[in-house]
């Protein structure tokens, strides 16, 4: 099946960017923050990164001294609006999947993707892909929904009191792998659901060692400002992984 690009429809797009326009959006507060904690030094590092949107992070990395930053998306509308706004020097943006990786030549640092990989099926064949397009020692730095997120079939999500409050996440379906096709912004927005150890046992297989993982919280002057943040107490919103490549 080939890959929905969703962030091309008019009305996903353009609720997207009205979220990530939210000062209080989750990005911003809890996943950059933390996944930009798991980058190296960047200076003279060439950066790929999968899935960068309209390429602000490929602006970070530029900023950062990375010598090269090359950017990859499916969506023509989220690449014009990076050429737009975070062309900067050694920064380039090209139109392709992330299951057409192959046509992709190059040696990077670095390969790096924030919340995009739960958009791709094939998960060991993207994890192939980026071995080769590393570097000897080079390092894959993703986040990804948390598969507690990404493996629910049906509402609601959370169980609430009578107040409104949240009790519980309503926990279902973990151990069936694969496709999930969901209501968010629009109907039939389609992600992929793999469990923990299956994205573990992935990047060991494909010849990667794990470094560091993180299920990032908010601070809790954070949640005092946002309350709805404290659903994190419940269930993490994200998982964030940094893999380096090793010799097999
Ligand atoms: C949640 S957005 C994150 C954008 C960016 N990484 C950021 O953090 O601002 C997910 C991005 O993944 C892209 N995407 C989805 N499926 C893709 C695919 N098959 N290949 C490449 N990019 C894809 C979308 O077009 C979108 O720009």
């Amino acid at each position: 099946m080939s890959d929905q690009n969703i962030y091309d429809n008019e009305a996903f797009f353009e609720g997207y960017m009205k979220l990530r326009n939210n000062p209080s959006a989750a990005n911003d507060i809890v996943e950059k923050p933390a996944l930009f904690s798991l980058c190296p030094d960047l200076t003279d590092k060439k950066v790929l990164d999968l899935g960068c949107g309209y390429g602000e992070n490929c602006r970070e990395f530029s900023k950062s001294g990375a010598s090269k930053v090359v950017g990859t998306d499916i969506s023509e509308k989220m690449l014009s609006l990076a050429k737009k706004e975070n062309i900067l020097k050694n920064v380039s943006f090209i139109k392709m999947s992330m299951s057409d990786l192959s046509s992709l030549d190059g040696k990077f640092n670095v390969v790096f993707s924030s919340l995009a990989v739960h958009y791709i099926e094939d998960f060991d064949k993207l994890l192939t892909e980026i071995y080769r397009l590393l570097d000897e020692n080079g390092l894959l730095i993703f986040s990804q929904e948390h598969p507690l997120t990404t493996a629910l079939q049906k509402e609601p999500r959370w169980t609430k009191d009578s107040e409104g409050d949240i009790l519980h996440y309503n926990l279902s379906d973990y151990s069936i792998p694969g496709i999930r096709t969901s209501t968010w912004i629009v109907d039939g927005v389609i992600k992929y659901h793999r469990s923990f150890s299956s994205i573990i046992n992935s990047l060991s297989a494909a010849g990667f060692i794990i470094e560091k993982m993180l299920e990032p919280l908010p601070g809790t002057d954070i949640m005092e400002k946002y309350p709805s943040y404290k659903k994190y107490y419940h269930k993490p919103d994200f998982l964030l992984i940094r893999a380096r490549k090793i010799a097999v």
